[in-house]
């Protein structure tokens, strides 16, 4: 670990979003991520580079693997990790993000993760907090560690990104994590595409540099990579789509869909996936299914990622030493 010191500084105080890195800022975080999967594999997990630092996780909605997988990350970095419950705590009785916010930086935590329903609450707790701050995702804005982890992902089965074919598709219109993931794969020069009835895509999508597809035969044809979405039934307000069968009979990935695309071509899902919804049980557990190396690549990306925004050649407040 410590040779890991020979990476360049990243350059920011903050992880608020896809939309503030540069391809060597990215390229900086999937490189020391990489570091990062070798520790996990050992048997001895733990190292010191984040030893007596506080990393709080205030999460306002509800995660299983974001939340656990950032909890693993510190730790296996030596820091001291807290997770506030929010159904447990003052938010209950009517607390406003920012007081809690306040509350907790009094404690002098080094960095904060946080997730809210709201777009821009990371950033506005940024402006307000004196630790580095992280987004484990903003409303339907961004999910930047979400497409980090995705990008390692396929970078390690196919050895680059640039010139490969993503296909995103499903629940555009409500997803933070097909908004960072065409933020980065763009950055990192892939062909981005968005397969999606038009219920389902958002306003502008066109100007995002994607190119857009309504039907799976057409969006899914010669693709390296398809990432499903989740149905965000959550954030919909209304009818987006007709019924959940209908849309596994024209959305839903099958074998049979599946094979428009290239025959090794790789199967992602962010998690929580719905069987039988927007994937087939066959294809989520099947040989093209990436899945769990997701999951794995979560816990490398979030060290990676903590580290570099921790590094202790920046001092306090952030400014490079
Ligand atoms: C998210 O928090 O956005 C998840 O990782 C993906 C989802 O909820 O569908």
């Amino acid at each position: 670990m410590t040779e890991r010191a020979a990476f360049p500084l990243f350059p920011h105080r903050h992880l608020l979003g896809v939309k503030d890195l540069s391809p060597s800022d990215i390229e900086l975080l999937l490189d020391r991520a990489d570091e990062a999967v070798a520790i996990s594999r050992q048997s001895e997990k733990k190292t010191s580079t984040l030893r007596g630092r506080t990393q709080i996780n205030l999460f306002y909605e509800a995660s299983t693997r974001t939340q656990s997988s950032f909890e693993l990350a510190g730790k296996r970095l030596g820091a001291d990790v807290m997770n506030m419950s929010v159904s447990s705590s003052s938010v209950k009785k009517g607390e406003t993000l920012i007081d809690t916010a306040m509350t907790l930086n009094a404690m002098r935590p080094d960095i904060l993760i946080i997730r809210h329903a709201s777009a821009g609450a990371a950033a506005l707790l940024a402006q307000k907090v004196g630790c580095s701050v992280v987004n484990a995702g903003d409303g339907a804005h961004e999910h930047p560690t979400q497409a980090l982890l995705d990008a390692l992902t396929i970078r390690r089965a196919r050895g680059k990104i640039a010139r490969l074919t993503v296909a995103i598709c499903g629940d555009v219109r409500h997803s933070r994590v097909a908004r960072s993931n065409i933020l980065l794969l763009n950055a990192l020069g892939a062909r981005v595409r968005v397969v999606a009835p038009s219920t389902l895509l958002p306003a502008g999508i066109g100007e995002m540099g994607v190119e857009v597809f309504t039907t799976m035969k057409e969006g899914l044809a010669g693709a390296d990579v398809v990432m499903m979405l989740r149905l965000q039934r959550e954030r919909m307000e209304g009818a987006f789509v007709p019924s959940v069968r209908e849309y596994f009979r024209y959305f839903g990935l099958d074998a049979e869909k599946l094979k428009a695309a290239k025959d090794d071509a790789l199967v992602m899902h962010p998690g929580p996936m719905n069987r039988g919804v927007e994937i087939a049980s066959e294809i989520a557990d099947g040989p093209q299914s990436v899945i769990q190396e997701q999951v794995e690549m979560g816990v490398a990306v979030r060290m990676a990622v903590m580290e570099a925004l921790l590094d202790p050649r920046r001092n306090p407040e952030g400014q490079a030493a």
